[in-house]
């Protein structure tokens, strides 16, 4: 069942038992009501006919008199004798008169309602000054008069009820209305999300919570899209970067299967072969580290390490190349700084920082760490040429390489330990010429 007729059913529903209860409630308290009322009106107009009666014919007491005026009364009343029970005179038919006699005791002050048949009538009596002439004028309003005015009352409040109910019920359609509409294009949204269409996704008007959801579900949405980009880049970019040395063996060993190679061409290009397979081997398991840094497989182990001792391995394993390549390596650390890293990770992160570096070092690549605002700041720098303005943003970016690069793949792989470490890497220009890469940890 649709969200908006629920609500709306429960609404009704609601609004059904609401006014069930109240005209249960009105229904039965009216009739009493009534005769309450009716009581104290026929007790006023006793009391003003009897103070008349007493002022004017008091001092006659003339029986014929007082039935002569109360007969002008459009009144329903009985004149009665307590002393000598006996009914003097009534504007009421006789039988009926006769009937309350029989039915009910005209002397018993208690009885609130005389019943003559099936009718029942509400009373009031009035003793006739002086009381000792025991004369009592007794006035009576059939209750099928306040039972009519009782009925036409309800029927009034029924027909009030329906057009309340009906506006009441047309009112909550137009606020669910209002609140679903959004809800309803919202999941519209949504299904061309699941099917991808995120081109077409369009905003949703609403209000508090659900405009929350449908901001959260943009966000989503543009996150997805992003993320669906990126793989499809990586995708391309790696089996090209798969299919490139792949495509140079082949060539190679068809070549040799051919003999077309004299035999010294044939062992050099034996050499390419087996260095295209190294890249080939290096491509694929960088690849595997990166989906595992990704996926978190990999199993992150930190324990606190010391920078200088961490920065004296890093350095150990570049020795060969510092060497070859004639390098100076300046270091400048904080020997109390340590960080509370994965050791074999960091040490991978750096490698990878400091290898570029002395691999496009004109002389000199300086290292350092300290601690700045509170923070543990590393920099790898160098006095080369630096990265071209157009490859800076994209520099930690899978695939992405400068002429000389090689995998495109070791500074991807450095963002994606320093972060999974707590940490942020950003690239900018060197004092001495070249790049410089910055590592920051909060402390
Ligand atoms: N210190 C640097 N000076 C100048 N260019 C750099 C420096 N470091 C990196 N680059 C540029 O950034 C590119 C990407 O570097 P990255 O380390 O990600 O890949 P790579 O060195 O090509 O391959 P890999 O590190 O996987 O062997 C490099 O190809 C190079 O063009
Ligand atoms: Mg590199």
């Amino acid at each position: 069942m649709k969200l908006q007729y629920q609500l709306n059913a429960a609404f009704t529903a609601l609004l059904l038992v609401i006014m069930a209860v109240t005209g249960f409630v009105v229904y039965s308290m009216i009739l009493n009501l009534l005769i309450q009322d009716e009581e104290r009106q026929l007790e006023q107009k006793g009391e003003l006919l009897v103070r008349f009666l007493s002022e004017e014919y008091g001092s006659s007491r003339n029986i014929d008199e007082f039935s002569h005026f109360l007969e002008s009364q459009d009144l329903q009343l009985i004149l009665y004798d307590r002393n000598q029970n006996y009914v003097y005179f009534s504007t009421m038919p006789v039988e009926i008169v006769q009937g309350f006699a029989d039915n009910n005791n005209f002397s018993n002050n208690s009885e609130g309602l005389w019943e003559y048949k099936n009718n029942k009538f509400v009373t009031s009596k009035k003793v006739v000054y002086p009381e000792s002439a025991g004369l009592e004028l007794i006035l009576l309003t059939p209750l099928n008069d306040l039972q009519s005015v009782q009925q036409n009352f309800i029927m009034r409040m029924f027909i009030v009820f329906l057009v309340g109910a009906m506006a009441a019920v047309l009112l909550s359609y137009f606020l669910t209305n209002k609140l679903v509409t959004p809800l309803t294009r919202l999941k519209r949204q949504l299904k061309k999300i699941e099917k991808r269409q995120f081109d077409e996704i369009e905003r949703v008007k609403a209000t508090g919570e659900i405009k929350e959801v449908e901001q959260s579900v943009f966000e989503m949405a543009e996150e997805l899209q992003r993320y669906m980009h990126s793989q499809q880049i990586f995708f391309q970019n790696a089996s090209h970067e798969l299919k490139t040395p792949l495509m140079t063996i082949q060539g190679y060993t068809e070549g040799i299967k051919d003999r077309v190679f004299d035999e010294e061409t044939e062992e050099q290009n034996l050499d390419i072969m087996i260095a295209e397979v190294k890249r080939l081997k290096k491509i694929i398991n960088e690849m595997i580290l990166l989906a595992k840094l990704d996926s978190e497989q990999s199993a992150y182990e930190p324990t606190e390490v010391y920078i200088a001792s961490l920065m004296a391995r890093v350095k150990e394993r570049v020795l060969p190349l510092v060497q070859e390549k004639h390098i100076h390596l300046d270091t400048v650390i904080d020997e109390r700084l340590s960080l509370y890293v994965d050791e074999e990770k960091m040490l991978r992160a750096l490698l990878n920082i400091l290898t570029n570096g002395i691999r496009y070092a004109a002389t000199t690549v300086k290292i350092t760490a300290v601690k700045q605002n509170e923070k543990i700041v590393l920099t790898v720098e160098d006095d080369g040429k630096g990265i071209p303005n157009d490859l800076l943003p994209h520099i930690f970016h899978r695939f992405v390489k400068g002429k000389s690069g090689e995998t495109g793949l070791g500074l991807a792989i450095s963002r994606a330990i320093v972060e999974q470490s707590g940490g942020r890497i950003s690239v900018d220009q060197s004092m001495l010429g070249g790049a410089r890469f910055v590592i920051r940890f909060d402390k």
